[in-house]
């Protein structure tokens, strides 16, 4: 069963049912001024912080589902007879109306979001967004009467203000929050503002309109709802707004304007909210008075989104995977880049900060589409790399370079709650700064000097890599590999200080073969002398960790094996695996059967799960996962991030078959016709998806702000299409699925821009025959960036 349709055109999703699964979400603006909107204007809207700067309200995991939201009501006056009253939602929810009768449709675009219906003659459509760089938003409403009668209505704007802009304050110490605020009324809007005394510089928060009076209004939550009615039915819309305010308690703003529409007239009425002073919210509205202004700011938004998509556009036989990649992936990666982790339906930022690996990851996501936005990132995580080499656990808003505590430092681990390294966290930066220098073909940012988190000290990027390399060595286990120190990637897994993980350890063999690039490049020869070495001694170390069919999954700190075959409990893991073959190490032989060991024991017609069989009897101190129900999460779940690295891994090994198959099982675009059994939306990854062991196989969880869309992308990019950019040029080396007969890529590169053709007549998987490149044949695979004009036209024959 599908609830909507991908229209690529547009490069929207459009939900034509709204009585979707879950709450099927899209964010506009930025952390600035951020706003999580759902297919029936559900959700909140927060100025920096989700959890600290919140100025609408959301109830998590509410019931009714994904209440309340930005709602416009609308009431059919001449219907609304005492007890007989006729009004809806301009969004399905939450009036939720018959779904016979009332006809809607959500279109989630790139950072806006438009919500139809129709019902009783009544067409209504509202644009919600934030204009670019705002920190306010918008909800442009047109409203027509396409019925055949002049209709009167009351339209009523509402929003649920916070008392407390910290999110767990507001929720749940009453006592306090409920006394701190109050609402006024002024001509256009509806302003709330707290106390002077509470010490907040951002008091004041306003729902206001514009293009349309405003004839009635309530500042009171309370009065607006009524005791034991709900937002299905109001008794502020029933029987019209009377002018409430609130002192004390909850508040809101609702604004009504009574209306007559001649038949086929429409009326616009353009809602703003923020959180400003009233004179800035005077102002605001006042710009909105003016026509034209909504559209000129759409268009703009559009266009900023439109034209990074455009920088990597595909045309292959598959509709899913053009639609991912062309649009929805990418515009995944680019919100995971801009918003972290910071708020979404199952999390609003409490840990207020970035977590080192996490970010580093998400950069990568956007790299191919936008290398310089890429690269301020990266460089605002090397200085968030300690001087000892690793990375800052958590990375707090309000970094300041040079001048942060570490984990070493009490203050920090108190504000943080963060007591230890990671042992993977400064890794990630290898691939994400290899692959910023690749696309850019920018080599000098390696001399750029950077600030260490902490004491003060600056240093050249090539000396923040050396110092991630001197981290991992000199935090060395038992065995001579990366010590666990408190995670790896996997949060669930604690092997004990001095345990060991054949996943990080293979994350630093690829590291050192990246800095050996580096330093040739740099001619460091004593330091590449030390870098054969150490990878000579990881060599020996980690070819003991082969057993039988499969990379174990490391060393506990008492020396047992964690990922035996013969394990009764999780003796095949997905990692170590995938990242052997993307870290270049084991044989051949060694790679192909790791790989198979992953499809014959771990692969589900939903992905690939993170370990099996789930921990159940035979877990360990450490093994902080057997908490979850089996099949969830890092449980035996298919954790949804690895997908990625296992596409990446079987395109390596050149097998288009088997990547495109993974691919195929981890897209959600793939399940849009399922939606009710994958039940997160088709258009975005999420963190984990059930695996086997739970009676619900195949639904996912935690939408959006997951790792997943850049690993997934990586995969993709580097992977299926096989688009890898070196400093002289660029590879285009696809691993396809055979039935591909040709394809065709436009991608920017170094500011050229790119038509390439790739043709497989013979239906192989991989492997290069000949390329052209605006009608010369080229010798090799690499595209030297010095033959390509403005404009160029590159034929791949596979
Ligand atoms: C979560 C964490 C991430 C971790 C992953 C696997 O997604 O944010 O840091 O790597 O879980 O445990």
């Amino acid at each position: 069963m599908n609830y909507g349709h991908f229209d690529e055109k547009n490069r929207e999703y459009v939900i034509t049912r709204p009585d979707t699964p879950s709450a099927w979400a899209n964010y506009l603006g930025s952390p600035e001024y951020g706003a999580i909107i759902s297919n029936n204007a559900g959700g909140y809207s927060f100025v920096k912080s989700g959890a600290n700067g919140r100025i609408i309200r959301y109830r998590f995991n509410s019931v009714a589902l994904d209440q309340p939201g930005r709602y416009i009501y609308l009431r059919d006056k001449d219907l609304s007879a005492p007890g007989a009253s006729e009004y809806w939602s301009a969004s399905w929810a939450p009036v939720c109306k018959p779904l016979d009768s009332y006809k809607s449709e959500c279109r989630h675009g790139t950072a806006y979001t438009v919500i139809s219906s129709e019902y009783r003659g009544i067409g209504a459509k509202t644009t919600y967004y934030v204009p670019l760089g705002a920190t306010h938003e918008v909800w442009h409403l047109e409203l027509t009467n396409n019925s055949d009668r002049p209709r009167n209505l009351a339209v009523t704007g509402y929003c649920e203000f916070v008392n407390d802009n910290n999110y767990e304050q507001d929720q749940v110490n009453l006592q306090y929050t409920l006394f701190i605020t109050h609402t006024y009324f002024k001509d256009k809007f509806i302003l709330q503002k707290q106390n002077e005394n509470f010490h907040n510089p951002n008091n004041e928060r306003f729902l206001g309109l514009a293009r349309q009076k405003v004839t009635a209004y309530c500042g009171d939550r309370d009065k607006f709802v009524g005791p034991y009615r709900s937002y299905a039915n109001p008794v502020g819309i029933e029987e019209g707004l009377k002018g409430d305010l609130n002192y004390c308690d909850n508040s809101c703003g609702a604004l009504e304007t009574s209306i007559t529409l001649a038949p086929g007239e429409t009326k616009v009425f353009t809602y703003v909210l923020a959180q400003k002073p009233e004179k800035e919210a005077a102002a605001l509205i006042e710009r909105y008075e003016t026509e034209g202004v909504v559209e000129k700011e759409l268009a703009e938004l559009k266009n900023y989104w439109h034209s990074k998509l455009d920088t990597l556009q595909v045309h292959t036989p598959d509709d899913n995977f053009n639609n991912m990649v062309n649009v929805w992936n990418a515009y995944n990666c680019f919100i995971t880049f801009t918003w972290s982790r910071a708020a979404s339906f199952q999390y609003c930022g409490l840990r207020n900060g970035f977590g080192y690996r996490d970010t580093v990851q998400d950069i990568q996501g956007i790299i191919h589409l936008a290398p310089e936005m890429a690269a301020d990132q990266i460089r605002f995580m090397l200085s968030a790399q300690v001087t000892n080499g690793a990375g800052l656990p958590l990375v707090k808003y309000t970094h300041k370079a040079g001048q942060e505590n570490t984990p070493d430092d009490p203050e920090y681990v108190k504000e943080t709650g963060h007591p230890s390294y990671r042992a993977d966290d400064a890794l990630w930066l290898f691939p994400t700064v290899y692959k910023y220098i690749s696309e850019s073909g920018n080599i000098a940012f390696l001399d750029e000097e950077i600030f260490y988190a902490n004491n003060g000290e600056k240093g050249t990027v090539y000396d923040h890599l050396k110092r991630a390399i001197s981290f991992s060595m000199n935090n060395l286990g038992n065995h001579g590999m990366p010590a666990g120190l408190h995670a790896d990637w996997n949060d669930c897994l604690r092997l004990g200080k001095k345990g060991e993980s054949t996943f990080v350890a293979f994350q630093l063999v690829y590291a050192i073969k990246i800095l050996k690039k580096y330093a040739e490049i740099k001619n460091d020869a004593e330091y590449i002398k030390y870098l054969d070495e150490i990878a000579a001694k990881l060599d020996t170390i980690l070819a003991d960790c082969w057993n039988e069919d499969r990379w174990i999954r490391g060393y506990k700190e008492d020396g047992v094996v964690i990922g035996k075959r013969t394990d009764p409990e999780a003796s095949m893991w997905l990692n170590p695996q995938s990242w052997s073959v993307i870290a270049g190490f084991g044989t051949k032989e060694q790679q192909e059967t790791a790989m198979e060991s992953v499809h014959r024991e771990l692969n589900t017609p939903y992905g690939a799960m993170v370990m099996y069989p789930a921990y159940e009897n035979h877990g360990f101190n450490g093994a902080l996962m057997t908490c979850f129900n089996k099949g969830v999460k890092e449980n035996a779940g298919i954790f949804s991030q690895p997908q990625g690295w296992l596409i990446l891994a079987e395109s390596k090994l050149g097998h288009g078959n088997r990547a495109f198959e993974y691919w195929t099982e981890a897209a959600p675009a793939t399940y849009n016709d399922k939606a009710e059994h994958r039940a997160l939306e088709p258009y975005v990854y999420g963190q984990f998806v059930e695996a086997k062991d739970s009676p619900f196989a195949g639904r996912a969880h935690v939408h959006w702000l997951t790792g997943t869309a850049s690993t997934v992308m990586v995969g993709t990019v580097e992977g299926i299409l096989g688009i890898n950019p070196e400093a002289e040029g660029l590879v285009i080396n696809p691993s396809i699925p055979s039935e591909w007969k040709s394809f065709t890529i436009e991608k920017t590169f170094r500011g050229k821009k790119l038509f390439v053709k790739i043709e497989n007549p013979n239906g192989s998987q991989h492997g290069v025959k000949k390329i052209t490149v605006d009608g010369s044949v080229i010798e090799g695979i690499l595209i030297p960036e010095k033959i390509l004009k403005d404009k160029s036209e590159i034929i791949i024959e596979m």
